[in-house]
């Protein structure tokens, strides 16, 4: 986000003024063509993802304190309870026992005198450093930016600064510190959104906090003294934007410990707007140094933004990020709620050409979705290939997995009655991939949107590997094994419930696999 002046000055005087839901809702039941009841999915909502995860009614941006806890996964969010656009922050809450069915919790943080509740993590505190913890407890830590719209009103360039509070009933209820906040600003404009991690062989927390154009690691004992180690990233990478949210992880790879920085810039992303960059290197405690100086995205698409990991899930890896991008998050045509969060993602990384890269791939646990499916062998399409035949109860929930051979041109299309498509493909010449949502139903509520969007293959095998998941309004396209990723929501007029294979030049697939995917709202697990 950029904070500019526009926004706060809308969050005072709210023009926002709702009609009553109700008639909001018949109106675009009406001219949507999207069901009223339920049909194979639970779904009454034009848009309403079925299988992401997104508050009931109004704003949500970033994920927050994403941590796994005694069987059950915390998802905290940037939230605005009153509005559908972005507010006074709050930290929203949702939980679940496999990332899939999310159960919204109430509110566990709200603004205070210090400040809105920006992004932040949470960590457990298994050693209790903080001293939070009573008899024997184990507390669970929250680590937030405050951010003071009265000093920021004034003109004063310390209106961040850092926060904790804890939580002794497994994040249910929140106390704030007394001391706060525990991470004073030194002067620097954007001062945020503090990622938290337990760094064993010094036994210190570390904490990677974005600062303006570069990222600052702290280091601490307690979480609540912090002291400067180094700063990353001034002159590398990529800069069209202020740098927001960023994860500092590790992951094993051929049994050597690899470090990555991920970083959210806004704007300057590849397609435009929001995204994520990486950096893979090495760390030491107290600075990171990269492999290289190339800039990478761990997503091409335009709606994969401000994503971070999940504190104390073991040796795996696992990110969720906000599904949309500061360039249209507030105009997108949805009604009672904004914005989902992506699938959760495992995080590895692969060698391609000596280069290390970050993969992202679709936890397993979403296969708990799978409905009907069904195999193709040895297809070839030259033109058009129909696969509604077989995707008759296509529902706009779908995951589609194929190889092919020859990487000759070809696209996946969704098309809808009204004549919306959705483009994914492959363009051999240029060497990318491409999602094009030009003409993909609603696209007028932001100049940018109905643009095409690309992405480099960056793998260098014969068989090139798609897995793309599809829910309402949002597609993922999973290349390579998750090498090439991107992530785009649309808003088509009516349901995408039929799937063509497109080649002109002709492609052949030994395997297809298509999954009709069942919806997580509301259904118990
Ligand atoms: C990223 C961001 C963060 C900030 C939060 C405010 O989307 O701008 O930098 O903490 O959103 O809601």
């Amino acid at each position: 986000m950029t904070l500019n002046v526009c926004r706060l000055t809308s969050l005072f005087s709210n023009p926002y003024r709702k009609p009553p839901k109700q008639l909001v809702l018949a109106i675009l039941f009406i001219v949507s063509g999207y069901p009223l009841f339920g049909q194979a999915t639970t779904q009454t909502e034009p848009y309403r993802p079925q299988y992401h995860f997104t508050p009931k009614a109004h704003w949500m941006n970033d994920p927050n304190g994403m941590v796994y806890l005694n069987g059950t996964y915390h998802l905290f969010f940037q939230y605005y309870p009153n509005d559908t656009k972005w507010g006074p922050m709050h930290w929203g809450h949702a939980t679940s026992k496999d990332m899939v069915h999310w159960q919204e919790q109430p509110i566990a943080l709200y603004p205070d005198k210090l400040g809105y509740i920006f992004s932040g993590s949470a960590v457990v505190d298994v050693h209790n450093t903080s001293g939070f913890g009573k008899k024997g407890q184990t507390p669970l830590v929250a680590i937030f930016t405050h951010h003071n719209p009265e000093l920021e009103k004034k003109k004063s360039d310390k209106f961040q600064y850092q926060s904790i509070a804890y939580s002794l009933d497994e994040g249910k209820t929140w106390t704030k510190y007394a001391g706060n906040p525990v991470l004073q600003n030194p002067g620097i404009v954007d001062f945020r959104d503090p990622k938290v991690r337990w760094y064993e062989p010094q036994k210190k927390w570390i904490m990677t906090l974005a600062t303006k154009d570069r990222v600052t690691f702290y280091a601490s004992p307690d979480l609540k003294k912090w002291s400067k180690e180094s700063e990353f990233g001034y002159n590398l990478g990529a800069h069209g934007g202020v740098w927001e949210c960023p994860d500092l992880l590790s992951l094993e790879h051929n049994g050597k410990k690899v470090w990555v920085l991920l970083v959210s810039i806004n704007p300057g992303g590849p397609n435009g707007g929001s995204a994520t960059q990486y950096f893979v290197g090495d760390f030491d405690g107290k600075s990171f140094k990269p492999y290289s100086t190339q800039t990478r995205w761990m997503d091409y698409g335009t709606d994969n933004y401000a994503g971070v990991t999940f504190s104390n899930t073991g040796n795996r890896t696992i990110l969720m990020g906000w599904m949309s991008n500061w360039q249209y998050a507030q105009v997108v045509p949805t009604s009672a709620w904004r914005s989902a969060t992506t699938v959760p993602r495992l995080l590895q990384l692969k060698e391609v050409n000596k280069e290390f890269y970050l993969t992202s791939t679709p936890v397993n646990e979403l296969d708990v979705l799978n409905g009907q499916r069904f195999t193709e062998k040895n297809i070839t399409v030259k033109g058009a290939y129909d696969l509604t035949r077989k995707a008759k109860n296509a529902s706009g929930l779908f995951r589609l997995n194929l190889t092919t051979q020859t990487a000759n041109d070809f696209s996946i299309i969704l098309v809808n009655e009204r004549g919306n498509e959705l483009e994914i493909g492959y363009d051999k010449s240029a060497n990318v991939y491409y999602i094009d949502r030009s003409r993909s139903g609603k696209i007028d509520f932001e100049k940018g949107f109905g643009k095409r969007h690309t992405a480099p293959r960056l793998s260098t095998d014969k068989t090139l590997s798609i897995s793309l998941l599809a829910d309402v309004a949002s597609v993922e396209l999973f290349a390579d094994g998750g090498l090439t990723v991107m992530t785009d929501v649309f808003f088509s007029d009516k349901l995408m419930n039929k799937l063509t294979i497109k080649s002109a030049t002709g492609i052949t697939i030994p395997t297809l696999n298509y999954t009709q995917l069942k919806s997580s709202i509301n259904t118990k697990h």
